[in-house]
């Protein structure tokens, strides 16, 4: 595999479109990391990462947690959102502020005002570990757009169509870049390749991944 651009294209501030209604808004979050990086770790605190299992049988290679008043689960008996942590018992954490206005203010830079997400799916992916295309549609409405913030070791993203057979777009995703799709866009394929070995200054060998949602 080819991935020339992947850790040359650093310039933030920039923006790549993806479709009429979907963007990666590059370096979106750099400025913000001394809010974000102490919110994840709080998170992480009360709802660990762990590894679920698809309702094929199959461990998924990235670790998940959540914040906000739903959180997606899978387990055999399928996906859903469910507001209660199924390993604590308790709520998910609520989404702490500095997350809910990088999501509020990414969706607007993308043209999709008064984003107001109630779950925010966190996705840890080590080395290797990957997350293959799928759509995201156990929302209840798909009016909302999806919000997802790079965090971390880069990572080359698939951007599809509306089908699981159409081609795809690989788009190297870096820390701090914010991708965001809705409308025309909303129901896309898309999915992660295995995670490189580089690891990250600040981060280490992992990368993380926030993905905001209007869920309920
Ligand atoms: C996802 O689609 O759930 C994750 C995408 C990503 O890790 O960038
Ligand atoms: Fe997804």
């Amino acid at each position: 595999m080819t991935t020339p651009d992947l850790f040359g294209d650093l310039d933030p501030g920039r923006r790549t479109r993806l479709g009429p209604d979907a963007w990666v808004l590059r370096g979106f979050a750099l400025p913000r990391m001394d809010a974000l990086l102490p919110a994840l770790a709080g998170i992480e605190a009360i709802s660990p990462f762990r590894h679920m299992k698809t309702p094929g049988g199959f461990v998924m290679s990235a670790a998940l947690s959540n914040c906000g008043a739903l959180g997606w689960t899978s387990d055999r008996r399928g996906y859903r959102y469910s507001p209660i942590d199924p390993e604590s018992g308790l709520p998910w954490p609520p989404i702490p502020e500095a997350f809910a206005r990088l999501a509020r203010e990414a969706a607007a830079a993308a043209g999709f005002e008064d984003f107001a997400p109630d779950a925010c799916l966190i996705n840890r992916y080590l080395p290797g570990a990957r997350m293959s295309l799928h759509q995201d549609r156990n929302e209840r409405d798909f009016g909302a757009p999806i919000v997802s913030v790079s965090l971390g070791m880069s990572a080359v993203f698939l951007f599809g169509g509306p089908a699981r057979s159409d081609k795809a777009v690989r788009v190297p995703l870096h820390h701090g870049d914010v991708a965001v799709w809705g409308g025309t866009d909303r129901l896309r394929y898309h999915g992660i390749l295995p995670l490189g070995e580089r690891p990250h200054p600040l981060l280490g060998a992992r990368r993380i991944n926030l993905t905001f949602r209007k869920a309920g």
